[in-house]
């Protein structure tokens, strides 16, 4: 298991401190302490605070030991050792603090359980979870009412359009105390962008404030948040001619083309030509007086519907393929690698899939979905992901 060690700045925890709200806690909680940065200036500001951690590495808790008095748990708190550790004080932590590991893990019995408790099991129903998650909805149960919990978190669990949907269930537990954007590189060793983000359980507001890098803060409303606030304007325009990439879903259903005889691609993956079909040049655009639409080598095609295979996206290695109107056949910048957005994708989209997916039975996306995913993307690969070819 990656422990990602990677430890709080001085000054970001100064941040933190200075962005609580106004309150005098008995008691804080915090689930990876590391070696304590976080704990710090909590100490400087409420010297008489008491003091609970958990930590999973043993050399961690003998320093936490010695630099606070209190309780210090030498355990994973993504296991049942959490609920023994904190047997009778679930809802009684007044004040929590977190920098939790960054990281995806394979989803356990124990995780399942912990979704569960929250209603959530149907947003994450892969076999991967984000470690943040998780840790987001333990501290939710420690915390008593109106309690605060301040963390820092990666841009993608705070702004992506692929968490937004755990966002707006989240805020049926917590509302948004305020959200500062923290400078990339903060961290050692990690170039995450990260954000400071302040929840308070059981609690209830429209808005909330926004700093970003610069100092300037501004009022948000909660549904921002849902959305990914400074994605919100990106993500919510739908799909256009001044979008620098193509999405096209295809016109005719998997059974036409199948029984065109021609090569197409359909959600069950590429068939090439029945056996006597003299192969066609796919280019020609029109078939049987039906405007089609056809891939080549470079092109993603994402599964638009599907319950098991929504989604699921694969490049065009070779060949010419009619594509089948079950599936969008993306285009890229001719600048971009065609192969870094699939990874991208299918490591940060395609897992998380239902938080974005509609409909109740078969489920589907939409070229607005992949568009907002496509924006993200395209905002965030440096000039090292670009390639000449695609
Ligand atoms: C990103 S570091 C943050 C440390 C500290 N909170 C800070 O801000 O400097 C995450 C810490 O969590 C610990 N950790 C990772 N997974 C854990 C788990 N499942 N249970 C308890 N601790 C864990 C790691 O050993 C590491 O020290």
């Amino acid at each position: 298991m990656s422990l990602e060690q990677y430890y709080t700045e001085e000054g970001i925890g100064e941040r933190l401190a200075s962005m609580l709200p106004v309150m005098n806690p008995h008691e804080c909680v915090e689930l990876s302490a590391g070696e304590g940065a976080l704990l710090l200036p909590i100490i400087r500001k409420w010297p008489n605070i008491k003091i609970t951690t958990c930590e999973l590495d043993p050399l961690n808790v003998s320093k936490l030991k010695s630099s606070f008095k209190g309780k210090h748990h030498n355990i994973d708190v993504l296991s049942d050792s959490f609920e023994k550790a904190f047997k009778g004080k679930l809802a009684s932590f007044d004040f929590a603090v977190s920098n939790p590991p960054f990281s995806w893990r394979d989803t356990s019995e124990y995780d399942i359980a912990i979704l569960e408790t929250f209603g959530l099991r149907d947003l994450f129903p892969g076999s991967r979870i984000r470690s943040e998650v998780l840790f987001i909805l333990q501290y939710l149960r420690l915390l008593a009412e109106l309690a605060c919990v301040a963390f820092i978190l990666p841009e993608f669990i705070v702004c992506s359009a692929a968490f937004s949907k755990f966002r707006y269930r989240l805020l049926a537990f917590c509302n948004v105390v305020s959200i500062a954007e923290i400078n990339s590189g903060a961290f050692k060793g990690t170039e995450a962008k990260t954000y400071i983000l302040i929840l308070k359980k059981g609690w209830s507001s429209e808005s909330f404030i926004y700093t970003d890098t610069s100092g300037s803060s501004v009022k948000k409303q909660q549904k921002d948040f849902c959305v990914g606030l400074k994605q919100l304007h990106l993500d919510s325009l739908p799909y256009s001619d001044a979008d620098e990439f193509s999405i096209k879903r295809g016109t005719l259903s998997g059974k036409e083309c199948k029984s065109l005889g021609l090569p197409f691609f359909h959600t069950s993956g590429f068939h090439e030509s029945a056996t006597d079909v003299v192969s066609l040049q796919l280019r020609s655009g029109v078939i049987t007086g039906k405007k089609v639409l056809t891939t080549t080598k470079g092109d993603i095609l994402i599964n638009r519907v599907g319950s098991r295979v929504v989604g699921r996206a694969v490049i065009v290695e070779d060949g010419q393929y009619l594509v089948s109107d079950c599936v969008f056949r993306v285009r890229l910048p001719s600048s971009v690698c065609s192969k870094t957005f699939l990874t991208f994708w299918m490591k940060e989209v395609f897992p998380n899939i239902t938080l974005t997916a509609r409909g109740t039975c078969a489920k589907y996306i939409t070229i607005n979905d992949v568009a907002a995913f496509l924006r993200e993307f395209l905002k965030t690969i440096t000039p090292s992901h670009t390639a000449s070819t695609r």
